[in-house]
């Protein structure tokens, strides 16, 4: 850090397609409790993880405009999809710092698996991207890979039946060859499925380790606002808003029971129009 107390009361911008990110935003609220946070879910274009890279990337940035008009320092993705498919592109179109969620989550998994197994699950778009295995070849060339696309997993969460027998019934139908072909570590790379923590770790068992990549995501925050210098130090109560780009009511429903605090207003975004 360069100075001793930095104070940047800009907010961090985040974006998902839905309620996922907001297993993000909960990381950023326990490990920066000084930040400012504005979180954008993309609830009218829910699923982001079905869709082409063209329209993934069109969306990615649009989301990013709009999250620019709230005066932000810097962008985290939370959305794997959106990470595997669009991270290197709006590097590319905005001059501001922007993180996403697959390096430090397949960093995570490299230092946690005992026996180079590493289970990986995400949406269609984020499995056949083929990034967390790129990422972890890169971290280490010797560790194995599989990937399971779970494409129910994110209805079930949007609909608040995380903790319910059919999460269950269909987590275990989802995670049979994973756990056959002995996957040590599971990385959750869909920033919905830490919602289903509960659920997964029941099928896969105390012997595997979850990796929920907003942990070392945020990690990575940190580090880049500590070294651009722009943390904000100021002790200050926290300012939080929400916005969606539809129906906001189950929004703020299972968000502020994730999240352990009321969201009270969650602010309609025309997406279309950025
Ligand atoms: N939560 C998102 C992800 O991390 C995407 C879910 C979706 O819209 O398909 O991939």
């Amino acid at each position: 850090m360069k100075g001793d107390c930095a104070v940047d009361p800009r907010p961090i911008g985040v974006f998902d397609s839905g309620l996922g990110g907001l297993t993000v935003v909960k990381e950023l609220m326990a490990q920066l409790p000084n930040e400012n946070i504005v979180y954008f879910g993309d609830t009218a274009r829910l699923p982001y993880g079905t869709r082409s890279r063209e329209t993934i990337i069109k969306y990615s940035i649009q989301c990013i405009r709009f999250l620019l008009t709230q005066n932000i320092k810097a962008v985290v993705i939370a959305c794997n999809t959106a990470s595997s498919m669009a991270l290197e592109t709006v590097k590319e179109v905005f001059d501001l710092p922007i993180i996403g969620v697959v390096e430090p989550g397949a960093a995570h998994a490299v230092k946690a698996t005992r026996n180079g197994k590493v289970g990986i699950i995400g949406t269609e778009a984020t499995v056949q991207s083929g990034s967390y295995a790129r990422a972890i070849a890169r971290l280490n060339p010797g560790i194995h890979t599989r990937s399971v696309a779970c494409s129910l997993f994110v209805p079930i969460v949007e609909e608040g039946w995380s903790d319910t027998p059919i999460a269950y019934l269909t987590a275990e139908r989802y995670l049979a060859p994973l756990k056959e072909w002995g996957a040590d570590t599971l990385i959750l790379g869909c920033t919905h499925y830490p919602l289903l923590m509960n659920t997964i770790s029941k099928v896969m068992g105390p012997h595997v380790t979850l990796i929920n990549p907003a942990v070392s995501t945020v990690h990575e925050v940190k580090r880049i606002l500590e070294q651009g210098d722009m943390l904000n130090d100021n002790h200050n109560q926290p300012q939080y808003r929400y916005y969606v780009s539809d129906f906001s009511q189950k929004f703020k429903q299972i968000g502020s029971r994730f999240l352990n605090r009321e969201i009270i207003y969650a602010g309609k975004v025309d997406i279309e129009n950025y």
